[in-house]
């Protein structure tokens, strides 16, 4: 059977983890392919919210397993983190969530490093989470990373070593202020370590192969967004990961041929948390508005998320980039009461108007021009039905349908899996 990915097309934080819970009980299994604890995904039933970094987003549902997949970098202490709150609440992933032998492990010396490097950028930072995604990437591509299969063989202890002495000249060669006590680091490393090795470690993309072979459904769950994509992104200010439809092909071993529906997530507006451009940017009451209304503060760093119109210069490059089959329109709720919208249907780049993303979106080179559209006063939140959804809500989907080609099959009007309309079954 053919494996469906689910992604985020904007710069992160779409609500993935929501809609990931809400297809769950469709699907045999779940499988993040890249990113690590760098993501935050949430997810709100009964009454409760959930926060996940690195484990799966289908965690919740029995009989569905949850596969750390091989794209993936794992830090031992805030996985270890994750499963105390999900054994607080009686959650059992023993039996269900499977981690790759290809995995990478993220050290304490990475997350060190991150800070280091950051320090040494001054205002020109990434705005990076601080998890030690990029330099734990780069020992991958460099050849000199510690995997989890590497854990089960005896010897491993002097291959960390080597490489934490390594990581510390490196730190010293940044010449910043960076405190920090190893030891203490370790100790929690390695009972993260502990607890990783209870449990099942697997050869995922064997896994994945006899998965598919005997008819089985497989979710993939991206992380971050195509803006984040490490080659499509808003280069240097991206994540160090593949976040688009090709790496879920490589952070699962999943053939090409083998991709089914590509389920594109974005938000009815835009954000980004970190540095970089972004050119629907506001500074003003609406994307104040946004914010509060929104509740765009990050999930993982709590930092605030800088809030702006939807733009559709850069959305329609992510469904490109991606083959995305079906869209999901989230955070619909939070634009009732604006008057008008806006959205940008194309760049002023230059002088010139285009309709494609360039090479550089920074603000001395591109200015977004607007469509306006009639706005909605009523809430959604209480909505269950796409008959409930008013004319103006509707004809702003619609808008974006035909600008984009692509059909947005499901509407999000709150947080909770509850508050989830579909529009079309395709
Ligand atoms: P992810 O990283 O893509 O999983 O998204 P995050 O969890 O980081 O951020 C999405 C935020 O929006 C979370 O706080 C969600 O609970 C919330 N959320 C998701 N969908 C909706 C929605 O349709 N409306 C509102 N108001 N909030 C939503
Ligand atoms: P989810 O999966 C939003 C951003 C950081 C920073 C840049 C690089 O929750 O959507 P990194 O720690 O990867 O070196 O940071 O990428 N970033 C995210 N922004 N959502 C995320 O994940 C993100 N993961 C990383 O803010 O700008
Ligand atoms: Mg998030």
């Amino acid at each position: 059977m053919a494996v469906d990915l689910l992604l985020g097309l904007q710069w992160g934080d779409e609500g993935k983890g929501k809609i990931v819970d809400v297809f769950t009980s469709k699907y045999d299994i779940i499988a993040r392919f890249q990113g690590g604890p760098n993501a935050g995904h949430t997810l709100v039933f009964n009454g409760r919210k959930h926060v996940l970094h690195t484990i799966p987003s289908g965690i919740f549902h029995d009989n569905t397993i949850n596969l750390v997949g091989n794209g993936v970098v794992i830090d031992p202490v805030i996985f270890k983190k994750e499963l105390d709150k999900l054994d607080e609440q009686n959650v059992d992933y023993k039996k269900s969530l499977y981690i790759s032998r290809k995995a990478h492990i993220i050290l304490p010396t990475h997350r060190l490093l991150d800070a280091a490097s950051e320090a040494s950028k001054g205002k020109a930072k990434i705005g990076s989470t601080l998890k030690g995604i990029g330099p734990t990437y780069m020992d991958k591509t460099g050849r000199n990373g510690i995997r989890v299969g590497d854990i089960e063989l005896s010897n491993w202890k002097k291959k960390y070593r080597a490489l934490a002495d390594k990581h510390e000249a490196m730190i010293d060669f940044y010449d910043v202020d960076i405190q920090y006590d190893l030891e203490d680091l370790e100790t929690d490393f390695f009972e993260g370590i502990n607890t990783l090795k209870t449990l099942k470690f697997i050869d995922s993309e064997e896994y994945i192969h006899q998965a598919q072979t005997a008819g089985q459904s497989i979710l993939a769950e991206g992380a971050q967004g195509s803006l984040l994509d490490i080659d499509f992104g808003t280069y240097p200010f991206v994540t160090s990961s593949n976040t688009t439809a090709a790496g879920a092909c490589t952070g699962l071993g999943v053939a090409p041929s083998k991709i089914g529906d590509v389920f594109g997530i974005f938000k009815a507006y835009t954000t980004r948390v970190g540095s970089g451009p972004f050119p629907t940017e506001l500074f003003d009451e609406a994307g104040e508005t946004m914010g509060r209304v929104g509740h765009e503060f990050g999930a993982t760093t709590g930092r605030p998320r800088r809030c702006g119109w939807l733009d559709l210069v850069a959305l329609r490059y992510a469904c490109q980039v991606n083959g995305v089959t079906q869209l999901i329109m989230m955070k619909g709720d939070v634009l009732s009461g604006f008057d008008t919208l806006k959205v940008c249907t194309a760049y002023n780049y230059k002088g010139e108007t285009i309709n494609h993303l360039p090479y550089n979106i920074e603000a001395e080179n591109v200015s977004p021009i607007y469509t306006d559209i009639k706005g909605w006063s009523e809430d959604l939140t209480a909505m269950t039905e796409a008959s409930q959804l008013p004319k103006e809500f509707n004809d702003y989907v619609e808008f974006l349908e035909n600008e984009l080609s692509i059909p947005i099959t499901i509407v999000s009007v709150g947080p909770d899996r509850k508050q989830t309309i579909v529009r079309k079954e395709l």
